[in-house]
């Protein structure tokens, strides 16, 4: 759990980097409608559930470093018993002050008389420009509506500057509570890939073994899954972001789940492939031996001062060779990666930075150079090969298979720790466990 003090280290965290005499603003995410009048499961922004946790929609995080009467301010809906008893709790300003690690709460009805005299005479406003063009309208009104004054000595404010940069640094090392977080969602996950492998049988339906999944995320108190969970039986394993889950799966076939949950606002983000039946066969193994190296390989190099692609070379060397030795790519090994050849077979990279979001924030390179692993980045490592069912250069044994193992890896401060090692990922192990069901 993520505790109102450490939240209000957060906002203090980002307002010492702010320059003097300036205002953040964070907005919430919008609802938005699924059907008619039912809408989406409401998704709060994860800038803003980062800095204070608050979940709620129309609310807005405004942070004045060095404001006497309270630097972290929030806009909120008032309570309203009606609304209340059809949609849900709201916390109302006075709730928000209590609950959460906000200095002062106002009804967001009154943003528009409030806010434009927290901007006057500010040097910089940082906000996430573009993200939210009803708020962007919103704001540009505030800032014309103070233009408007200039004679009467109204100073609007001088400058924009994007406030996800810093958010995203911060995010992007986590704290040893969000780490625990984590490895909670990487534990439930791994339980449910568990639950279907050991269900799995010739002729279950991929929407079957995804209720399997699901049901252990929600049974365990993960809010939701991270991301839509792809079940691909068979060639279906090839559709890298597969995610319609009706077919049957039939006998022989492997099955590719990539699926995690959400837990408290952290995901996990896990990919198994096995035998429907239980049992690899000669080609399968083949190919899943490749990935399943190139994965162990990647993970070995992961440590903190090791650069960031180190991960993903890894992979693409023993893929680009296993291929090779399979007579699947024909040519030297280095000449191969030069001309990038296995990109046909193994056409995403490596992984990605993993937190709040499943594919998190943080740059990848500063200053056109791959920055280094630090203690409390987790990334994730998911390697695959993919043979085109319509793939007529190789062998037909080949073309259909589809195989991506991916684990939540920590870097700490002497290496790594796999968050997602509870779920089997060796053929030996794989067959053990489907044996028992
Ligand atoms: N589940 C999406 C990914 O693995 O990146
Ligand atoms: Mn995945
Ligand atoms: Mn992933």
């Amino acid at each position: 759990m993520i505790t109102a003090k450490e939240y209000a280290a957060r906002c203090n965290e980002l307002m010492s980097m702010m320059v003097a005499n300036s205002i953040a603003i964070i907005t919430a995410a919008p609802e938005r409608i699924r059907s008619r009048d039912t809408h989406y499961p409401y998704k709060q922004a994860t800038s803003l559930s980062y800095l204070c946790g608050f979940a709620e929609p129309e609310s807005v995080l405004v942070l004045i470093p060095g404001r006497d009467q309270g630097q972290s301010l929030l806009f909120c809906r008032e309570k309203d018993k009606l609304r209340e008893t059809w949609n849900g709790y709201r916390h109302g300003p006075e709730g928000a002050v209590a609950n959460f690690a906000v200095d002062d709460a106002f009804p967001i009805g009154d943003i528009d008389e409030i806010l434009p005299g927290m901007l006057e005479g500010k040097e910089r406003v940082y906000y996430a420009i573009g993200k939210d063009p009803e708020f962007d309208r919103h704001l540009m009104s505030w800032v014309n509506e103070i233009r408007g004054q200039k004679s009467r000595g109204s100073a609007p404010p001088g400058e924009f500057v994007d406030l996800d940069h810093l958010v995203n640094e911060m995010r992007l090392i986590k704290t040893a509570s969000e780490l625990k977080v984590m490895r909670k969602a990487g534990e439930i996950s791994a339980r449910a890939h568990c639950r279907a492998m050991q269900i799995s049988v010739p002729g279950i339906y991929e929407y079957q073994l995804q209720a399997e999944i699901e049901h252990e995320f929600m049974a365990s108190g993960a809010s939701a899954p991270a991301y839509t969970s792809i079940v691909g039986g068979g060639r279906n394993g090839c559709i890298l972001h597969y995610t319609e889950n009706r077919q049957k799966i039939a006998d022989g076939d492997l099955v590719l789940i990539d699926a995690g949950c959400e837990y408290e606002n952290y995901a996990a983000d896990i990919t198994r492939t096995f035998p429907v039946n239980g049992k690899f066969s000669a080609e399968q193994a083949a190919i899943y031996d490749i990935v399943l190296q190139a994965q162990a390989e990647a993970i070995a190099k992961i440590a903190p001062g090791a650069p960031y692609n180190v991960a993903n070379d890894a992979t693409v060397a023993v893929i680009t060779e296993g291929l090779r030795d399979l007579g699947i790519l024909d040519g030297e090994v280095a000449e191969l990666i030069e001309r990038e050849a296995y990109k046909e077979f193994y056409m995403h990279s490596s992984g990605h930075w993993l937190g709040m979001d499943v594919h998190d924030v943080g740059d990848y390179k500063i200053e056109n150079q791959w920055r280094v692993y630090e203690p409390g980045m987790v990334v994730t490592v998911e390697p695959g090969i993919y043979i085109s069912p319509d793939n007529t250069t190789v062998a037909e044994k080949w073309r259909g298979l589809a195989v991506r193992i991916e684990d939540d890896i920590a870097i700490t401060k002497s290496g790594c720790e796999n968050f997602t090692s509870g779920v089997p990922k060796t053929r030996a192990d794989i067959e053990a466990l489907m044996a028992t069901n």
